[in-house]
């Protein structure tokens, strides 16, 4: 079932800024953002355009979804974010786990994001098998994100987040490798990298390796590679949008109101102006017949 939306007031986006202070300090305490990154996507990841399922609604703290082979080891991540949930209990979940995404990826160096709150949090589960699996290629990496409503560009910014963290044999079955040589600094080494090839101990999974090969992903690859500033750019654009896969912000509501609004008045201008021709036309060709 899915919970009420939160009220954005002022209250609610100071609890924000608490919020994301705590887990800016927990972050750093812990150095945990890699694993905080990926809590933030594996919740965003199951998003369906089609049927408007999935997505950040806070479902991965549901044992049945943390369950699922995927999300092998996110359980830590859920249990840090519970401390920062106990003393901002107003704040969703569904919120917390995209904010910490965000400053996971600032705190390491990359670009800031923006993070508009009110996501509603859900107790209903996708069924297992919306996130990418590692051992595929460009197609299925395709297949998956297209059906959230991402782009090559997209799948390929996103794929930066490898700049972070590394496997554990205990949860994904990959050799215990990073994919970088500072796995806790956000930069765009993770595609410098990747056009090195096999020359490295550095990490890459099938799907990474995917994004060299594929003719319109490699562009991209190419590009953030020698330009750390558009990687940035590009980063912050995607993350935004897959913090938001099927999330209507409340500023959007009231400027879709706003519009409708002033519609209305214009719409109500128009029939004045129109009658008051009208009622001209007449009186005139009255005045012209008398
Ligand atoms: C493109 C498809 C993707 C695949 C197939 C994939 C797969 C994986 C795998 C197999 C791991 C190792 C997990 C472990 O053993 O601990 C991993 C880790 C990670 N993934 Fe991805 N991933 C993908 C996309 C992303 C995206 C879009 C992000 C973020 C924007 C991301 C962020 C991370 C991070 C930060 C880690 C390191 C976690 C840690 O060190 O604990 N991944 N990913």
């Amino acid at each position: 079932m899915e919970a009420a939306a939160p009220v954005v007031d002022a209250e609610y986006m100071k609890e924000i800024e608490r919020t994301r202070r705590d887990l800016r300090a927990l972050i750093s305490k812990k150095n945990c953002a890699p694993i905080m990154l990926r809590l933030a996507w594996h919740d965003a990841g199951t998003y369906d355009a089609k049927t408007k399922t999935g997505g950040p609604d806070g479902s991965i703290r549901n044992e049945e979804e943390y369950r699922h082979g995927a999300n092998n080891g996110l359980k830590i991540a859920i249990d840090l974010c519970e401390e920062v949930k106990s003393k901002h209990p107003r704040v969703t979940y569904a919120d917390l786990y995209q904010l910490a995404g965000v400053v996971a990826v600032e705190v390491t160096g990359g670009p800031a994001i923006n993070f508009v709150p009110g996501r509603k949090d859900s107790n209903v589960s996708p069924n297992e098998g919306r996130l990418p699996d590692a051992k595929q290629g460009s197609s299925h990496l395709r297949d998956v994100f297209y059906r959230m409503g991402l782009s090559d560009k997209d799948i390929v910014a996103l794929s930066g987040g490898h700049t972070l963290g590394k496997a554990h044999p205990e949860r994904s079955g990959f050799d215990e490798k990073p994919w970088t040589k500072d796995p806790l600094k956000f930069d765009n080494s993770y595609f410098v990298e990747l056009l090195k090839g096999d020359t490295n101990e550095l990490l890459k999974l099938p799907t990474d390796k995917a994004l060299v090969e594929d003719p319109k992903f490699r562009r991209y690859v190419e590009l953030y590679a020698k330009d750390e500033d558009a990687f940035f750019k590009d980063y912050a654009e995607s993350h935004k949008k897959l913090s938001e896969l099927g999330f209507i912000p409340p500023s959007c509501l009231k400027s879709n109101a706003g519009t409708t609004a002033l519609l209305a008045q214009s719409a109500v201008g128009i029939a004045v102006a129109a009658t008051v021709v009208i009622l001209s036309y007449f009186f005139e060709v009255n005045r012209k017949l008398n």
